[in-house]
């Protein structure tokens, strides 16, 4: 030890609440749990399918048999909730295969539910899997139309419903379509099925491992005419105030990581649950760097997550979920 030139008189010394794992466990302010996680997976036609997604390391694209696999073992690893996108090949200008009553999500959300009670299932509600050019709402002299578009989402919901959804995550941006889709469940019998909308949703460049998956990136243009902009976040606050107006049960900022502070003021300024997706790109950043050897992937995984707790989100939709329940379970 060298010799100390001074005595410190220290009255206050943070670090005796971080000596040892048994206090900082006591006055650990957040924690992460399997039971806020919410799984994205992607579903395709077929039997016995499962592609991996080549953008997405550890990521498959599954058939409907394969899914019902998939909820059990979410169940065992004490993930509450799947959200499903549709992985859709019949792709054209009006997305009507979106809405299709026996078109895939309908068949593997009864599946599922079938298997799997107990799991909620929620689906995305969004045109761009269906449209030929890409973009989450009709689109007519280059301009994507909104009150027609909520219309083509509404049947989409509907169907989805009927098919045993828990819930209904509308991801498309388009104006007014939360209220415009709860009137629809209520009028129809399904005053049950709650609407997690994708509140504040910014046109961000992490959606890109995502449009790999299910080969939807935009044919021209990009999405800033409906997808929020990332310089904005009393925007963001207003989106909210209207979403819950029309009716949203839980709000959702995305993506997560560069928007921890709109988590966090939304979190103050609201009495709602709020959802945070920690999106593909941020997924992938984390994957490609552990993969080269630059970081510890499971430890930057939990501490992502327990970030986006801590910021305020309630739930989390995650890739992550299943490898982090996994840890979490020792
Ligand atoms: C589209 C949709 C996107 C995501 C969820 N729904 C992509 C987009 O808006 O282009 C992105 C999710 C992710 O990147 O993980 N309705």
């Amino acid at each position: 030890m060298p010799k100390q030139l001074f005595k410190m008189d220290l009255i206050h010394r943070p670090r005796r609440l971080r000596r040892t794992e048994a206090v900082r466990s006591l006055v650990r302010e957040t924690v992460l749990d399997a039971g806020s996680l919410i799984y994205p997976m992607f579903v395709m036609e077929g039997d016995g399918v499962r592609e991996p997604i080549d953008t997405m390391p550890g990521q498959f694209r599954v058939s409907v048999d394969e899914l019902i696999k998939e909820g059990r073992e979410l169940l065992d690893l004490g993930i509450p909730a799947v959200n499903l996108f549709g992985y859709c090949e019949k792709k054209d200008d009006l997305a009507t295969e979106a809405y299709n009553p026996k078109g895939l999500i309908p068949r593997a959300v009864s599946a599922l539910k079938l298997a799997c009670p107990e799991l909620c299932v929620q689906t995305d509600i969004a045109l761009d899997p269906y449209t030929n050019h890409g973009h989450d709402g009709l689109v007519l002299n280059c301009e994507i139309i909104n009150d027609e578009t909520v219309e083509v989402l509404c049947k989409m919901a509907l169907s989805h419903a009927e098919a045993g959804a828990d819930w209904v995550a509308p991801s498309d941006m388009m104006d007014g379509r939360v209220g415009a889709i709860r009137e629809t469940l209520d009028a129809n019998g399904f005053e049950h099925v709650a609407i997690l909308a994708y509140t504040a949703k910014y046109a961000s460049a992490f959606y890109g491992p995502f449009r790999g998956a299910l080969k939807s990136a935009p044919k021209k243009g990009d999405k800033k005419t409906y997808q929020m902009d990332p310089a904005n976040i009393r925007e963001a606050m207003k989106e909210i105030q209207i979403d819950i107006e029309e009716g949203a049960d839980v709000v959702m900022i995305k993506p997560a990581l560069p928007y921890l502070d709109v988590i966090a003021l939304a979190k103050q300024e609201f009495d709602v649950p709020i959802a945070a997706y920690n999106v593909s790109g941020e997924y992938a950043m984390i994957k490609a760097a552990a993969e080269k050897g630059w970081i510890d992937g499971d430890k930057a995984m939990m501490e992502s997550l327990l970030s986006i707790r801590r910021a305020g989100a309630d739930m989390i939709l995650t890739y992550f979920a299943k490898d982090a329940a996994a840890l979490l379970r020792g």
